[in-house]
C-alpha cells in the first residue's frame, strides 16, 4: 500500500478503544512526523471498501496520560498518511442529564479547561502565526455525516452537546464539574483539546463521536458514587459495537 493513496478516514481511538473490529488487511505504519512519533502505530486497513486508518491516542497499551500524548504528532502523522478526515473517538464523563452512561454524542461545541500542552502548530520562530476561526470547533460537513449515518443505521446518537476538556489524569472535584455545568458543558473528558485546535490548524476535517462511560462527579443517581476504571471500560466496551455499526453505514460506497 502506498502512502499517496488517500485515506477515506482516519479514527482516533481513546481509553478503551484500542483498535477497529472491523478493520480488514491493516498494515502497520510507523511515521514519524515533524514533531516527533506518534502514540504507537497507525495501522491502515479497509472497511468494505473505503481506506481507513487507525491510532490509539494513549498507546496501544494505554501508557500515556492525556497532557503527555503527543496531539500534534499524531495528527500530522495521520495527514502524512493522507488522511483529511479525522474522526476522534473520546471517552467522557456524562454532566447533564440527556449523557448517562454509554450513551453517545456528537459534540458541537467545546469548553478547554487543559493547561500546559503544546496547542498550536505556531511554536517556532519562523512559523507563521495562525489566528483559526474556532467558532465551530468540529467540522460541520462531517457532523452532518456521522448524524446522518447514525439515523440511517439506527444508531443513538445525541447530535450535540458541549464537551468540557479537563487536565487530568485525575478526574475532577464534584465542585469542578458544578462549575463546568453552570459554564455550560455537557460532557467531560481529557483530551479533546488540544487535539480539536490542532486539527483545525492543520486544515484537517476534525468531528468527535463522545462515548459516555460514567457520570461525572457529584451528577446521576447516585451523586456519592466512586468512578471506577473497570466501570468505564466496561461501559465503552459495552457502546463499541453501536460505533461500529455507525462506521459501517459512514463508510458505505
Ligand atoms: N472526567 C474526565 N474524563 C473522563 C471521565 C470523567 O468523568 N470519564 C471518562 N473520561
Amino acid at each position: 500500500m502506498s502512502e499517496a493513496q488517500a485515506i477515506d478516514l482516519a479514527v482516533i481511538g481513546g481509553t478503551g478503544v484500542y483498535a477497529l473490529a472491523d478493520l480488514a488487511d491493516a498494515e502497520l505504519h510507523q511515521p514519524v512526523t515533524h514533531y516527533g512519533a506518534p502514540s504507537g502505530p497507525v495501522r491502515v486497513g479497509m472497511i468494505g471498501e473505503r481506506r481507513v486508518a487507525f491510532l490509539a491516542r494513549h498507546g496501544e497499551g494505554h501508557s500515556l496520560p492525556p497532557h503527555r500524548i503527543n496531539y500534534r504528532a499524531n495528527l500530522a502523522a495521520l495527514k502524512s498518511l493522507g488522511a483529511t478526515r479525522v474522526l476522534a473517538l473520546n471517552t467522557v464523563g456524562g454532566i447533564s442529564e440527556r449523557f448517562g452512561p454509554r450513551v453517545l454524542a456528537c459534540p458541537d461545541q467545546l469548553i478547554d479547561y487543559t493547561w500546559g500542552r503544546i496547542s498550536t502548530i505556531c511554536e517556532e520562530p519562523g512559523t507563521d502565526v495562525l489566528h483559526v476561526d474556532f467558532g465551530e470547533p468540529y467540522s460541520r460537513s462531517l457532523r452532518q455525516q456521522l448524524i446522518a449515518a447514525a439515523r440511517s443505521a439506527n444508531v443513538a446518537l445525541v447530535e450535540d452537546g458541549c464537551y468540557g476538556a479537563t487536565q487530568g489524569p485525575r478526574l475532577e472535584t464534584r465542585a469542578e464539574i458544578a462549575r463546568m455545568r453552570r459554564d455550560g458543558c455537557d460532557l467531560v473528558g481529557m483530551t479533546g483539546m488540544p487535539e480539536a485546535g490542532l486539527a483545525r490548524e492543520m486544515a484537517l476535517d476534525y468531528a468527535c463521536v463522545a462515548i459516555v462511560a460514567n457520570w461525572a462527579a457529584g451528577t446521576g443517581p447516585n451523586p456519592d458514587e466512586v468512578i471506577t476504571l473497570q466501570d468505564v471500560l466496561d461501559n465503552v466496551a459495552a457502546a463499541t459495537g453501536q460505533v461500529g455499526k455507525l462506521l459501517t453505514v459512514l463508510l458505505e460506497p
